[in-house]
């Protein structure tokens, strides 16, 4: 019998409740990974910890606010003690700001753009930071969750600067990791999504101007899907990809091309 691309891989996942990380979740699973849900959401992190383990395979819950050193901390540690190991890491918590001041610079509040940060970048520095320790001692990997926009300018329609500039904070943060830990044996690799279709994207779902405008910039297909993103994760996370660290993946339909 062939062996599952991610066979017994202990992997984390932030933000893995719903949408893109729950996705992952749910594939790195089918893979054969063993997988520690986390998210700040109990209700949806243990729904989504159970499906997995309903549907054959394995997986624990651990609430944790990904901007909370404390609890970032304390989620790696439970982690390891449940499982033993740790090889992977998918740093995927984020949030979408608009609501919370974010938006063109000259209007974007400064709560809005601490908010953003906490959790965007602020949280995938303390998830790469507690976790590195352990995926040293593995040989372990990095999978972060960056944004088309964090490659590109938001045109006149998604005007939130400070997601953007978090998300570029990103790409640069999983750069740095790649380049310092190479030696180690450490791989960091980056996804860069354009629209996908989940909670995150209903706003642009229900706007028929915005739609056009994305069916323009992923001329691909105007809204990908979770599972695109999902199967990129699972590549970048395999030993398939064992000479590859610090690049940006974009999984944009093509609007990062034009
Ligand atoms: N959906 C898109 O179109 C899109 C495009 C590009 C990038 N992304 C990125 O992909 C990632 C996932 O987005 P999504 O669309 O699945 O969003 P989503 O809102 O559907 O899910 C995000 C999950 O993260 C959790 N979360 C939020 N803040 C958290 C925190 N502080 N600590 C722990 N968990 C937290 C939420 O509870 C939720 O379960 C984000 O980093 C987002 O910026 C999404």
């Amino acid at each position: 019998m062939n062996k599952l691309r991610l066979q017994d891989k202990v992997t984390l996942i932030t933000g893995a409740g719903q949408g893109i990380g729950r996705g992952c979740a749910e594939a790195f699973a089918r893979e054969g990974a063993r997988v520690v849900v986390a998210d700040r959401s109990a209700e949806q992190g243990e729904a989504a910890a159970r499906q997995i383990v309903a549907a054959g395979g394995e997986a624990i819950f651990v609430a944790a606010d990904v901007a909370e050193p404390a609890q970032v901390e304390a989620l790696v540690a439970r982690a390891v003690a449940h499982f033993g190991r740790l090889d992977v890491l998918v740093s995927n918590a984020g949030i979408g700001g608009r609501s919370l001041g974010d938006g063109p610079l000259h209007q974007c509040t400064i709560d809005g753009w601490d908010a953003i940060m906490a959790v965007n970048l602020r949280g995938a520095f303390l998830a790469c930071k507690f976790a590195i320790p352990e995926l040293l001692k593995t040989g372990g990997n990095i999978v972060t969750m960056a944004s088309v926009l964090g490659l590109v300018g938001s045109q006149g329609l998604y005007d939130t600067h400070a997601y953007m500039t978090s998300k570029a904070g990103v790409i640069g943060l999983t750069r740095t990791i790649a380049a310092y830990y190479a030696k180690d044996g450490l791989r960091a690799n980056c996804l860069a999504p354009g629209l996908i279709d989940t909670r995150m994207a209903a706003r642009t779902k229900a706007d028929a101007a915005l739609l056009a405008q994305i069916g323009f910039w992923q001329p691909l297909g105007p809204i990908g899907q979770v599972r695109d993103v999902a199967d990129a994760a699972i590549f970048l996370a395999s030993d398939e990809a064992k000479f590859i660290t610090g690049i940006v993946l974009p999984i944009d339909g093509g609007w990062s091309a034009q």
